[in-house]
């Protein structure tokens, strides 16, 4: 018999079911005895002791459906070991809950906040296994993460859209793509739906070479240009700034973000009509799409396997296209980016693309 909990942490994505109900069905499908114990909206459920047993039945037709079946919330791990409103010792309840339900091991999904409380409760000395979410991709140790490829679907198709109206109106558009503070998704949709110019937070840019580009285009007979700007976008100035200078400019910062900076910069230099479009949180909804399917109920295959054999203390990952399990101590509180040098970077600049640089 084994006692599983499970929870997922932090934003939501595309897969969470998937990879839920692939641990269960490896798990169940071996003929061993379990308990599901489902924790709600992330470590809180675990914190709180707030909980529900889980059946077969729950797992069942989830295969296709987005969000997460658990909830999800953001619970830092700034703060985990800060008590809470009521004095509450958060880590030490954690570990309440997991001993007082003689769970054998707790199964965490989630991107790198989640990864690095899983570290402390494994360090703590509980049985942990992770599983990779996040549609930034920008967790260490796994070359993918389920969630992604359905972001970049759904920001290359809001791209795709943008295509026809920019053409007809010979504007300049600037599509807003998440990824937090890292470029991978922003680079993928931009690739993928065909965009101009490129702007990612690992290659900080500088307006002027923007500003070439969109002339340029024109100069050729090209009425409009489209833009894949990644909300953490850094400009060549701002990226120079120290942490603390940087965060004292922020205060005054009189735009919603990034996108519309760049926009009003564009229409101060070229008198050009430039429109922002921010999908935002459709990225992270609806339902996952065929690969991560594939590859979210494939990790929980291998997690479930990790499971039965007692195996802690790992995240499963992907690197070099085999599923692999990753310490989490490697994994822990280390980013993921895209390498300025990379093939994919100089591919994108060989097809014309620009990074702003
Ligand atoms: O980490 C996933 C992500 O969607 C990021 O791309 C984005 O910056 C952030 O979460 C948004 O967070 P929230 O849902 O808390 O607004």
């Amino acid at each position: 018999m084994k006692r599983i909990g499970m929870l997922t942490s932090g934003g939501d994505c595309q897969a969470l079911n998937a990879a839920m109900r692939g641990v269960v069905k490896s798990v169940l499908n071996s003929g061993e005895q379990v308990e599901i114990y489902g924790f709600l909206d992330g470590y809180k459920g675990l914190i709180y002791s707030n909980f529900r047993m889980l059946t077969w039945s729950d797992f069942s037709g989830i295969l296709t459906k987005g969000g997460t079946i658990l909830g999800s919330s953001r619970t830092p791990f700034k703060t985990i070991k800060d008590p809470d409103e009521n004095g509450l010792d958060k880590v030490d309840a954690m570990l309440q809950t997991y001993h007082k339900l003689r769970l054998d091991c707790l199964v965490v999904l989630g991107g790198n906040g989640t990864h690095k409380t899983a570290n402390l409760l494994r360090q703590e000395g509980l049985n942990v296994v992770t599983l990779p979410k996040t549609i930034d991709n920008d967790l260490y140790g796994t070359d993918m993460t389920f969630g992604f490829q359905s972001a970049v679907d759904i920001a290359t198709d809001c791209i795709d859209m943008i295509h026809t109206t920019a053409s007809s109106h010979g504007r300049v558009f600037i599509v807003e793509v998440m990824g937090h503070k890292v470029g991978y998704l922003t680079l993928n949709a931009g690739i993928a739906g065909g965009a101009d110019i490129i702007l990612i937070p690992e290659i900080p840019y500088d307006i002027d070479k923007i500003v070439d580009k969109i002339n340029e285009r024109n100069a050729k007979g090209s009425r409009f240009t489209i833009l894949a700007v990644a909300e953490g976008a850094i400009s060549k100035e701002d990226a120079k700034l120290s942490k603390k200078e940087y965060k004292e400019k922020m205060k005054n910062y009189k735009y919603p973000s990034v996108s519309y900076e760049i926009a009003d910069k564009i229409l101060e230099k070229t008198g050009k009509e430039v429109r922002v479009t921010v999908p935002g949180h459709t990225q992270r909804g609806g339902s996952p799409c065929p690969y991560d399917r594939v590859f979210a109920s494939r990790l929980g295959a291998e997690a479930g396997k990790l499971i039965l054999k007692g195996e802690y203390g790992f995240m499963v990952g992907y690197r070099n296209r085999e599923i692999v399990k990753v310490p989490l101590e490697e994994v822990a509180g280390k980013l993921k980016m895209v390498d300025p040098k990379s093939a994919i970077i100089k591919e994108a600049k060989m097809l014309g693309i620009s990074f702003g640089d």
